[in-house]
């Protein structure tokens, strides 16, 4: 029985993951959420769904022994072993999320900014590779990808003019750059380390025409840049791009940031 655990699985791609993965019922996903109590999509998904495939487990990505205690948990059904692991938790939204650099109203906030997204979308997803480790070593797919952005692409921000949502994209990048050093780790034991870029996704939550105005406007500035650029796309379809290339992935690809096709992730 194939086992995945994603993270991040309360709403947007993670919910999406799981709703996909789960769908195989030959599938064991383990949807890890930051709380139940602020998961109810996944809960109602999980108790009108007819496989009896996911199991939710809590822990804050900040929180190494709660990620240890969910990896404990993990190998208790499947018997020491994982196959595929998902990061996909990340803090992307915040009041002062699009500022430059240099518009942050003390250099205090700046830091905090800095280090809370530091925290939360490179260290946590190092934590939660860490505890996860042994149980991937001794599953039979051993791939475990990270859910990155081309806001973390020095390349791509500078070809897309892009100096504003700075604490994400940095840290993106050290993301992006935390999968490399896992890559040289462990390609000769053959366990694969991805980031993939999942595309402009319509995750975002809150009245539909709100929502759907913020797409046409990022879609209307990415084409400045791009004209060629693909627009926002729904979490469905990201999902299912992502786990085609999951699925054909192979260590020679180990350590590198792609799009969601397998394109070159620094490409815009
Ligand atoms: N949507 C896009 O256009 C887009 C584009 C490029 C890359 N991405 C990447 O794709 C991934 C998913 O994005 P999304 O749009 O689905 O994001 P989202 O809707 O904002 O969901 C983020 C998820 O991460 C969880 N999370 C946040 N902080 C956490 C923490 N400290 N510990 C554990 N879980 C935490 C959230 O849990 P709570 O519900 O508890 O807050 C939520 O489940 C992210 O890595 C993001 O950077 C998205």
């Amino acid at each position: 029985m194939p086992s995945y655990v994603v993270t991040g699985s309360s709403r947007g791609l993670g919910l999406g993951f799981v709703q996909a993965i789960s769908n195989d019922p030959t599938n064991a996903v383990f949807a890890v959420v930051r709380s139940k109590s602020s998961a109810s999509q996944l809960l109602d998904f999980v108790a009108k769904h007819s496989h009896k495939n996911v199991h939710i487990i809590e822990a804050n990505n900040k929180d190494a022994h709660a990620l240890q205690n969910a990896a404990d948990i993990v190998s208790k059904i499947t018997g020491g072993t994982l196959d595929i692991l998902i990061n996909n938790s990340a803090l992307m939204a915040h009041e002062r999320g699009g500022l430059t650099l240099d518009a942050f109203p003390s250099p205090e906030i700046l830091e905090d900014d800095l280090v809370l997204y530091f925290r939360t979308n490179a260290v946590g997803p190092i934590h939660t590779i860490n505890a996860f480790l042994p149980l991937l070593l001794a599953g039979n797919t051993k791939k475990c990808i990270a859910i990155s952005t081309t806001l973390g692409s020095p390349k791509v921000t500078n070809a897309a003019d892009f100096g504003n949502y700075a604490g994400y994209g940095i840290s993106k990048a050290a993301l992006n750059l935390a999968i490399a050093k896992y890559a040289c780790r462990f390609r000769d034991q053959g366990l694969l380390f991805l980031s993939i870029n999942p595309g402009l996704v319509k995750t975002a939550q809150g009245p539909k025409e709100q929502v759907e105005a913020f797409y046409e406007s990022r879609n209307k500035i990415n084409r400045e840049k791009n004209p060629d650029f693909e627009g926002a796309i729904t979490v469905e379809r990201s999902v299912g791009d992502i786990l085609a290339f999951i699925d054909k992935a192979t260590i020679a690809d180990s350590g590198k940031f792609v799009h969601r096709d397998g394109r070159d992730g620094d490409s815009f």
